[in-house]
């Protein structure tokens, strides 16, 4: 039934990979305590070979207190026993390699938990020790350091220095519990070197690298305020925090012990750069090799707009040799079956999606159908292009957001540091459903840890399973589909029948025809391999994409 994948040991499997990405709490829970787990992940490889997807990015599951959903590592070389243990870890990329799907591990290197044990030997030390000095301590301001050393705010709102009591404060640019390491401490450097190599050793494929573009520091004995830390220039990499230029003497560093393995391991970086020409040092050969890109992701359901960020992107991807990413939704932002349904961006995109679901008491303006129409014409343009796709678990589902999670049972400190203003990130963290009834929808045998509506029946593994016009049905053939018919990383525009309309052509005649707009437009020539949405032969209907197979000239 499943393909063979390609050979393990082409160093460039990743160029164009569909990768799916595992949050591990919320997709599968084995032992029926509400968190999924990784025995979880072993049990469901079957589902994974047949979806027909080349990778698995799998999110934290290190031993974590979950301040922020397992980006708070306490130990970077374990497994958080609600999750599993090492054994299990082995036998899940077993079980993952056996059927040809490589997996990639998420790996947390701007900040530690504090309760990591570097911390709290930094908390038990003095000041000036060599304890303190792995992570960024400073002294306060004020007679006796009771002030802040700055008025600077984390991601998370609320304030980025946190005092530990003897006048010193810590720096956190996430939430409290995440404190941020110093890089230029030799012995940070060493350690996650050891658990590069740790993971590489037991099998896995590559890295993708949380906010990669962090690491780097350079704070002056007098610190800026907040308002003069926005306003520095963040293209220069000179910016006291954000993608600093030394940053990528650490990926050069890691980029050594990646290539010490047969295949070379591979890494992904997160990292929110602007100008998007600063992505090119991420994803050069000699840094990490791939970047996110989140432009997509960002652009309204547009085609012009599409059109722009893909030019681009394949663009950029040639000049550095690598190959471009793709991503509609992950862990962090509103899935994009929701976002599509709800009223355009605007100039303030992640925000504007979020206050649309928050919506401040009143109902938000939702087409849940137009939005799932829409995501699946979007996905399926997406996986038409070279590069890898970045898949997130239970959008082969059509799942939207949960819009509706109770406060008390909320998780995103985003949450609460906002406080309540920001609905957070929960709504994409929700267990996915693989039966229509069960207690947790056959996420396991109890109930979930976070609360599943009830329309996630009918959108479960179960329930569309053998429907061929259902989501899944449409995600499982185009992978394999793609798999088949993608060769060299080209893309050619072909002339399209409206301005709302794009129209792609692949070397050896693989076509794909996208129309954005609100009118059918006529079915351009050839084979019909696949569409979004129902067709009727002679015209390709509003917000649908098609796949096409074109004699070649
Ligand atoms: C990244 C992760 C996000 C996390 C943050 C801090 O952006 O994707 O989930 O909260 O880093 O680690
Ligand atoms: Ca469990």
């Amino acid at each position: 039934m499943t393909e063979q994948r390609s050979d393990t040991h082409d160093p460039l499997w990743w160029h164009q990979a569909a990768v799916y990405q595992i949050y591990p709490r919320s997709f599968a829970d084995a032992n029926g305590d509400g968190i999924g787990d990784l025995p979880g992940i072993t049990s469901r490889v079957d589902y994974l070979a047949r979806l027909g997807v080349d990778a698995v990015w799998l999110s934290p599951f290190y031993p974590s207190a979950l301040a922020d959903g397992g980006y708070d590592v306490d130990d970077y070389r374990d497994v958080d026993p609600r999750l599993g243990t090492l054994g299990d870890f082995d036998a899940m990329v077993a079980a993952l390699h056996g059927a040809g799907i490589k997996l990639i591990v998420d790996i947390v290197p701007n900040h530690s938990s504090d309760r990591h044990e570097w911390f709290r030997e930094a908390l038990a030390a003095p000041k000036g020790s060599p304890e303190r000095d792995r992570y960024v301590f400073r002294d306060g301001l004020g007679p006796h350091g009771e002030q802040p050393p700055a008025d600077w705010t984390s991601m998370f709102g609320g304030p980025a220095w946190t005092p530990v009591g003897d006048g010193q404060w810590y720096l956190h640019l996430f939430a409290p519990e995440q404190p941020d390491f110093n890089w230029r401490n030799e012995e940070v450097r060493a350690d996650f070197l050891k658990t590069l190599r740790f993971w590489s050793d037991r099998g896995v494929d590559g890295f993708r690298v949380d906010v990669a573009h962090a690491l780097a520091k350079d704070l002056p004995p007098d610190l800026p305020s907040q308002a003069e830390l926005e306003a520095m220039d963040r293209a220069t990499g000179t910016h006291l925090l954000w993608d600093r230029d030394e940053v990528h003497e650490i990926y050069a560093e890691w980029r050594r012990v990646f290539d010490e393995y047969d295949p070379p391991r591979i890494a992904v970086a997160e990292a929110w750069v602007d100008p998007p020409a600063r992505r090119a040092r991420y994803a050069s050969a000699e840094g990490l090799g791939q970047a996110f890109n989140f432009d997509l992701l960002e652009a309204d359901f547009d085609a012009a707009g599409f059109r722009r960020v893909i030019d681009d992107n394949l663009a950029q991807a040639v000049e550095t040799g690598s190959s471009t990413t793709w991503v509609f939704s992950n862990h962090d932002v509103v899935r994009h079956a929701t976002r599509y349904g709800l009223p355009p961006n605007g100039d303030t995109p992640r925000k504007s999606q979020r206050e649309w679901l928050l919506s401040g008491g009143t109902e938000p303006e939702l087409d849940a159908v137009r939005g799932l129409r829409r995501a699946r014409a979007a996905t399926l343009l997406m996986l038409a292009l070279p590069g890898s796709a970045y898949l997130y678990q239970g959008e082969e589902l059509g799942l939207g957001e949960v819009a509706d999670i109770p406060d008390e049972a909320r998780q995103d400190p985003t949450f609460f540091r906002s406080p309540g203003v920001d609905v957070g990130r929960d709504g994409c963290r929700v267990p996915i459903p693989w039966t229509v009834e069960g207690p947790s929808f056959g996420f396991g045998s109890g109930s979930a840890h976070l609360p599943q509506p009830p329309w996630f029946g009918k959108l479960s593994v179960e329930a569309q399973a053998q429907d061929p016009a259902s989501t899944l049905a449409l995600y499982r053939e185009a992978l394999a589909l793609r798999r088949r018919l993608q060769t060299a990383e080209t893309l050619t525009w072909a002339p399209a029948a409206s301005d709302e309309v794009l129209h792609l052509r692949r070397p050896g005649g693989w076509e794909a025809v996208a129309n954005f707009g609100a009118t059918a437009v006529p079915m351009p020539a050839g084979d019909v391999l696949l569409a979004s949405g129902p067709i009727d032969g002679s015209e390709l209907p509003p917000e649908t994409t098609v796949w096409l197979r074109v004699a070649s000239q």
